[in-house]
This record gives structure tokens, sequence and C-alpha cells, in this order.
């Protein structure tokens, strides 16, 4: 079969299931596939006035397989239209059920827009992944494969067969690539992980430079998703750690030397301390903001792995993207995230409200709609004298989700060990507590809740899973009194 037998031969399996989806726990205004499993943002591009977002896409089933690369558009960031599947695997050097089209990114030179993905396949003595290009001459719709695939077709000697992921850029006159391994041992056996570096004037032909940034093991065994782009004068690096611990989503700012190559680091950070929002990637408009998409997912939930995923099997459908963020960097050149202000227009129904929280009391929070909103809580810390102040969402009598404000310890929680009948675990990460108040900005959707605080400094994304009527949201204050301001919005569905 041909590409474009393959893309509609997916397109209609995708169609079919879309007309037919059960909605048990379908997101009201996060970007989902039409229907089945999908995973990293892929390729998001400015491009012709529109946001294109492609992404990994497995069009056949709700779990992991056989990656596609799906596409939308957006004029807004928040209302997307989705188009049909861009990228297919097809060729022997990108088809297989558990290979396909992979992660990449792309680039627009002159009319042409062209998409860097890697190939994974297996001949039989396990997976091979070579980089491989496609282009567009009709505003990224259809792509082409060149036939000079694979353009990058072994990792250097020395490094492991995962070898993947492009980010490719312009610097300099020349064209750079990006791409994630892991030297001695691999992803699997404790490699280090490894940023390598390619350089090709014509986008065919690519030379590689050399390692940039590598991992002695704190930073995992394997770098997936490298995004590599300038903000606000410096450069960032950012990634997605295998075997990285707590680390989902990790960011480096400094100087990049093209030509050592080395990455000066002077900071590093986490993008998100939450349990799911993995593989970022970023995208420049013309105003020259930097907006971030995420996979809001993380591969522990994938079907294969818990038979009962909520998702998944049971409803057609797995896995969202993260609220698009807009980046900046502050004075120590720390990453800032803040939800792109374009969300701005879902707000419906505003409801504000000043109280003081009294210890142990439960202090009831008005919300138009308990379960598609969102809500920023300011804390007056200078005459707050709680310790702790937990937040309670989706609570019933027997169930609730905690987000922790541990004042005296500056510590965040998320606490979903009694959100509802799946999910588990709770998550920590340093609160700063900077300046005279505390605002947590926080998003709640169908299955999801993002959090923004200290500023923009700190973030934590999370799925839950309620499936009981559980509507009330309240305040608890401990060991001591709070005063806070809330305010809440009802956000409106983009589907
Ligand atoms: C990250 C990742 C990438 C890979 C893709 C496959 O989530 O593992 O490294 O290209 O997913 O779908």
């Amino acid at each position: 079969m041909t590409h474009q037998d393959r893309i509609m031969q997916a397109q209609a399996s995708v169609n079919k299931m879309a007309a037919s989806m059960k909605c048990r726990f379908r997101q009201n205004y996060h970007f989902m596939a039409p229907a089945y499993w999908i995973n990293d943002p892929n390729g998001c591009i400015y491009y012709n006035g529109k946001y294109h977002l492609y992404y990994q896409h497995h069009p056949y089933s709700a779990q992991w397989g056989c990656a596609h690369w799906g596409h939308a558009v957006s004029k807004d960031l928040v209302h997307w239209e989705h188009l049909p599947i861009a990228l297919a695997p097809s060729e022997p050097y990108d088809d297989h059920p558990e290979g396909g089209v992979f992660s990449g990114s792309t680039l627009q030179k002159e009319d042409i827009l062209y998409a860097f993905y890697t190939g994974t396949t297996n001949y039989g003595q396990g997976f091979v992944q070579t980089q491989c290009m496609a282009e567009s001459h009709d505003g990224g719709l259809t792509f082409s494969k060149s036939p000079h695939n694979p353009l990058i077709s072994v990792p250097p000697v020395g490094f492991s067969s995962d070898f993947r992921d492009p980010c490719v850029l312009e610097h300099s006159g020349h064209y750079y690539m990006v791409l994630g391994s892991s030297l001695g041992g691999g992803a699997w056996h404790g490699g280090d992980a490894c940023a390598l570096l390619y350089r090709s004037d014509d986008l065919t032909n690519w030379t590689y430079q050399g390692i940039f940034a590598r991992s002695k093991g704190e930073y995992g065994t394997m770098w997936e998703c490298l995004d590599l782009f300038q903000l606000d004068g410096k450069w960032v690096m950012t990634f997605s750690p295998m075997f990285g611990g707590q680390r989902k989503a990790v960011y480096w700012v400094g100087e990049m030397d093209f030509e050592t190559p080395r990455f000066i680091k002077e900071t590093e950070g986490e993008l998100d301390w939450g349990m799911e929002w993995y593989a970022p990637q970023t995208l420049h408009d013309a105003l020259g903001n930097t907006f971030q998409f995420a996979w809001q997912n993380a591969w522990d939930w994938m079907p294969w792995w818990k038979d009962f995923g909520p998702t998944g099997p049971q409803e057609n459908w797995c896995g969202c993207m993260a609220l698009p963020r807009k980046l900046s960097l502050n004075s120590r050149n720390q990453i800032i995230s803040e939800p792109a202000p374009a969300l701005q227009q879902l707000r419906s129904h505003p409801l504000t409200f000043s109280a003081t929280c009294l210890s142990n009391n439960k202090q009831e929070i008005p919300v138009f709609d308990p379960i598609s909103f969102e809500l920023k809580l300011t804390v007056d810390l200078t005459r707050t004298s709680a310790k702790t102040l937990r937040l309670a969402l989706r609570a019933d009598e027997q169930r609730q989700t905690l987000v922790v404000l541990d004042l005296a310890n500056q510590l965040l929680t998320f606490d979903r060990t009694n959100s509802d009948e799946y999910c588990q675990g709770q998550k920590s990460c340093r609160l700063l507590l900077q300046g005279p108040a505390l605002v947590l900005h926080l998003f709640s959707d169908v299955c999801s809740i993002e959090i923004f605080t200290d500023n923009g400094l700190t973030c934590m994304s999370d799925l839950i899973y309620p499936t009981q009527p559980q509507q009330s949201i309240y305040l608890c204050a401990d060991q001591g009194d709070a005063f806070v301001q809330v305010e809440t919005w009802k956000m409106e569905g983009i589907w």
C-alpha cells in the first residue's frame, strides 16, 4: 500500500470510531484525537497564520502501537480543527506494528514544510531507529517521504539503538538536528543519556558534530523528545528522561556552542512536577511568543500495563495534550510557565470570594461548574498563621483529591490516593513562597488537574478519574487561620 492508502485506511478507522465514542471521561477543553490513542506533541509550528499541532497517534486502538502523526490546527491555541492524519508508516524503514513514524519536528523553508521523524522498524534483529524526512507543498496537510530516507541510518559508533526524536532548527546559516541517544549500556541498562548534534546545509545530508550534553545517571539513561530553542536571549534545552526517577520533563538554560559542540548550562529545573506531563515541545509565533505543548499522560497509564485503564479499551480513546503554556525567563534565568493567555476566552460565570478559613473548619468554595473550571486562590501570607492549607477537589462523603499547601515546610503536594477507584499516588515539590502572597492557579477538566504556582516557577499536572458525582470543593486550614481570596470561572468546552 502507498503512503496515501495507509493514511486513508487509518483515517477511516478513526472516523468510524469517532462517530460512536463513549464519553465518560472525554475532556471538555483539552485537545484530544477524535478517537483512539495519542502521545507526544510533534512538529508544533506557527505556519501560515495558524498553530499546527501534529501528534503521535495510534489510529486503530486506544493503546500505543504503530505510530502515525495526527494533525490539527488552531487560530487561537484554544479551539482546534482536526485535519487528516499527516504521516503513516508505509516504508520498510518506518513500518512495524511496534514501531512506525515516531516523534519529531517540522521546519518551514520558503513555502515548503519539512517534517523530520524517527522511522522505527524491526527487520528481525531488534528495533532499528533511523532519521527520516517528508515534505509538504500544501501547507502541512499532505506529506511525501523523501527518496533519500533514511537520512541518518545508524547512530554514531558506541551509541545504543535508542536514537530518536529529531528536533531540527536553523541557526547561523546552517541546519542542526538534535537527537537523543544513550552511551554505555543503553536506555534499558543504565547507560548515560546523551544529546547528539548533526549539521546540514541542505536538510538531506547530515554530518555528526558530537555530544553536546550528557547525563551521568542523574538525568536518566536516555533523553526522549529533546527540544532546543532560544528564549529571552538564552538557549534552552528540554527533555523527558527515561529512568529519570521523579523527573518527567527537565529544562536547562544557558548558552549553546554549536562548534564544540557543548551546552553550557547555567540553570536547570523541572518544567512540571506532576505524574502526568511528558515530552514537551515548543513553537514560536510571529509575535515572538514561545508556547509549549506536552502530552498530559505518562507511559504507566498505557492500557497494556493496567488492564483496567479508565480510558483505553473501555472508552476507545486514551491521552490528551496539556494546556498550552507561554514560556519566559525570569531574572535568574529560570523558566516561567503560564497558561496561554488565550485560554481566558473560555471563562464564564465568574465568582469571587474572600474568607478567613478558621483552623480545622471546612470552607466551601463556590464554583459554577465543579468539574470544568479555573480557580485562582490567593493566600495572604502576611496574615496567615495556618501551617497547612488543604484544597479538596471533586469531594463527596467518601472521596476527594487533595492539593496541600504545606506553608510551614514549603511543600506543595498533590494527593490522589483517595480520588477515585483507579488512581494512586501523591507527589510533592518545593514551594518557594516568595512575596507577601501565594497564588495557586488551577485548571480542572473531566480527568485532569493542572496547577501553576510560585509565580510560574512550579507546575504540577496529574490525572484523576472520579466516577461518582463528586461535586464539592472546599478549603481547610490546619493549626492556624488562613486569609484567602478565591476567583473561579466555569471553563466552556472547545469541542
Ligand atoms: C516519548 C516517545 C518518543 C517516541 C514516541 C513513540 O513519549 O517514547 O521517544 O518517539 O514516544 O510514540
